[in-house]
């Protein structure tokens, strides 16, 4: 076969066979095809589509590109979560711990930022000294020992997402349905989680711009997770202003680790609680934690009690992290500037737009442009208002924090650009879309 001969089928809009996906994503991930084909195939892909044989085929093949790992020595039920990528999500630092505290494994693998989503291993390295970087064994021995793991994906597990995550990243081609099934599913399927709670956002600051889309990709994922045998629930949630007020790496691990007190944004709290409450109704397989509001009840009593938090410091200790970063935030990455950026006139906010705002981010260098860039982790946003809002002349809406006085006013741009006003009152934006559910 040759990879050009695939590019162009698939350039002319035709489906791609089992046999062409497989020897592709093989010989990519072997290095005998370069970067520039993969690229022009995964923008072929973008245009034209793929059918959901081709999806399910791909993501397969991703899947077994690298090892299966087995996690039954560990639990007879591990779960996991995932999220389709946001701004200001922090909601894995929360909720991985929270569950923990339940006795609940939680073994996960997470990314890098994404084109303009944030990612939780960065997130995670404004902890001075946290090693993202586990081997299967150091993985395997601390979900066994300690319930909780997290850190990035290892070279073994799906190597072919790895490559191509970075790629889309640079190349403009990460908000395609079939592209962003097979990379979230190919982790899950290859990591060994038996129940997954995946967590689709839609909205500006998504890859998915509406509910309808999102629920598409939501669909795709529960169907190929369902016929390979794994319990999965998919919740569409909105991302069309920011999640709770921090965007940038070290101000989100602060809000975490505030919510982890029991504190925190109450749209970031509440969004914590709903996904960690179908974690845990999955992982109780329709014995445990059925009851949805006391569910939530003993989830909230983890948050405002510290035993979640107890968790988070556990974590943060076995993957040798910096606790008293954890013990007091202020430790963090800082910014050498924060200037506040005003409401130019009175009236209820209609948008706090999340690309924006992610945009004010990158330009200051909270996120990559290209392969490799390093990121500021003390740079980014706190947003101080939600759609809904009504606000007076001269109230502050964001804290920029910056390091960079030309940066800064590039990020101040691009956040006059995120706000809406309006003369009328406008309705706040719902936390939630809905639910997808498949049982295998
Ligand atoms: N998260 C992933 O792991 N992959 C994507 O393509 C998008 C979000």
């Amino acid at each position: 076969m040759r990879a050009v001969d695939i590019i162009v089928k698939k350039r002319d809009g035709q489906a791609l066979s089992q046999a062409e996906i497989e020897w592709f994503i093989q010989e990519y991930t072997a290095g005998s095809i370069p970067d520039y084909q993969a690229a022009a195939l995964l923008m072929a892909i973008f245009f034209k589509g793929m059918s959901r044989q081709e999806t399910v085929t791909l993501t397969q093949a991703m899947a077994h590109s690298g090892q299966l790992m087995d996690l039954s020595d560990i639990t007879d039920y591990a779960v996991d979560k995932h999220s389709s990528g946001g701004v200001g999500d922090k909601t894995t630092l929360v909720v991985l711990p929270l569950v923990a505290a339940f006795g609940v494994p939680v073994a996960k693998m997470s990314g890098r930022g994404l084109g303009f989503s944030g990612g939780t291993l960065d997130k995670l390295e404004s902890i001075a000294g946290f090693n993202v970087q586990l081997t299967e064994a150091q993985f395997r021995e601390q979900a066994k020992q300690y319930g909780i793991v997290l850190c990035g994906q290892t070279g073994e597990l799906a190597p072919a997402d790895g490559k191509l995550y970075a790629l889309r990243d640079v190349t403009g081609t990460v908000p395609s349905i079939p592209l962003i099934a097979g990379s979230i599913m190919s982790k899950k399927l290859a990591s060994g989680a038996k129940g997954i709670v995946l967590d689709v956002k839609c909205g500006s600051g998504a890859f998915m711009p509406t509910v309808e889309a999102a629920q598409e990709l939501a669909q795709v994922m529960v169907e190929i997770g369902t016929d390979a045998g794994r319990d999965m629930v998919a919740l569409i949630s909105d991302m069309s202003q920011p999640l709770g007020h921090a965007v940038g790496n070290a101000l989100e691990v602060t809000e975490a680790i505030e919510t982890l007190r029991g504190r925190g944004p109450k749209d970031f709290r509440l969004h914590c609680l709903e996904v960690a409450t179908y974690l845990l109704k999955i992982a109780g397989r329709g014995e445990k934690w059925q009851h949805e509001v006391e569910t939530r009840s003993l989830l909230e009593e983890k948050l405002d009690n510290g035993e979640a938090l107890a968790k988070f410091r556990l974590l943060i200790e076995i993957q040798g992290g910096d606790v008293q970063m954890v013990d007091n935030p202020a430790l963090l990455p800082q910014a050498s500037m924060i200037e506040n950026f005003l409401a130019e006139k009175a009236g209820y906010i209609a948008q706090v737009a999340a690309d924006k705002v992610a945009m004010a981010v990158l330009a200051m260098g909270g996120g990559r442009t290209k392969k490799g860039d390093v990121l500021d982790l003390a740079v980014g946003v706190e947003v101080l208002v939600s759609v809904g809002e009504e606000v007076r002349e001269g109230q502050p809406l964001f804290a920029i924090h910056a390091n960079d006085a030309a940066k800064l006013d590039e990020a101040r741009q691009f956040l006059a650009q995120a706000i809406q006003y309006s003369d009328k009152r406008v309705l706040p934006v719902p936390l939630f879309y809905g639910v997808i559910e498949g049982k295998k």
